[in-house]
């Protein structure tokens, strides 16, 4: 695994939106996995800059989100779906047909709806460039501690730690118990992985799972196996 710490949270962002983009003037139809929550945000916002003002060309990219909630619509305000829209797929040229998201809508066959996105990666020749990020526990998409390594998409119980997490986010409203991930193995099947993480909250994590031994009860540290992984890190997430 090559670790790359960078200074500051900008940093992070600015050299992983260079990997994605020399990925995607490579491979115009790239298959890109793409990830949620705050760290990277400021990828996103890198991703768009350079889409308008270097005419990036996304138009044949197909990408596929790691994980979604469960018992939540698509259009809900705090849904994975809606967080895609607003940092990302609103300002840049991706094709509707080309995104994909495991659907968590209330009342999903959640067994059937996990059996279609295993197809559609397959379909689509398989993950190139997966990006990812870590949680505090070391959970990787929402595989939580104790997944197996070569688990599949599915649903999943979040843990306590996670949901407490999600209550900030979420505030008044109900915070969702269950989600649906890509598995470890699914993850582990991309051909090259991205990890992202920044700040101090998130060093201990990094630790057990770039250093720590590989261990179901440290999900990230399954990336360890994986033969071609760059970690992106801030300098406080490093230490
Ligand atoms: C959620 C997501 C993960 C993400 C994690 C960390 O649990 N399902 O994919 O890595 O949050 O989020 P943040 O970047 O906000 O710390």
């Amino acid at each position: 695994m090559r670790v790359l710490v960078t200074a500051d949270y900008r940093t992070l962002s600015q050299t992983a939106a260079e990997l994605v983009i020399k990925a995607v003037r490579a491979k115009a139809d790239l298959t890109l996995g793409l990830p949620t929550g705050s760290t990277p945000l400021g990828m996103y916002e890198e991703l768009v800059t350079t889409y308008r003002h270097q005419h990036l060309d996304f138009s044949q990219l197909r990408t596929f989100n790691l994980d979604e909630y469960l018992g939540l619509s698509q259009d809900h305000p705090k849904s994975y779906h809606t967080y895609m829209r607003l940092h990302f797929f609103e300002y840049v040229n991706v094709s509707t047909a080309n995104i994909h998201i495991p659907d968590g809508s209330p009342g999903i066959d959640v067994d059937a709806e996990s059996a279609r996105y295993e197809t559609a990666i397959q379909q689509a020749g398989g993950i190139d460039l997966l990006i990812v990020g870590i949680g505090a526990n070391g959970h990787i998409a929402f595989n939580e501690p104790g997944s197996a390594f070569e688990s599949r998409t599915r649903a999943v119980d979040l843990a306590p730690e996670t949901i407490a997490n999600a209550r900030q986010h979420f505030r008044t409203e109900a915070v969702p118990l269950r989600a649906i991930t890509m598995g470890i193995g699914t993850i582990l099947e991309a051909r090259r992985i991205l990890l992202l993480a920044a700040g101090a909250s998130k060093a201990g994590a990094v630790e057990r799972a770039l250093r720590g031994p590989v261990s179901q009860s440290v999900p990230a540290s399954a990336l360890q196996l994986h033969p071609h992984v760059i970690a992106i890190l801030d300098e406080a997430a490093s230490r």
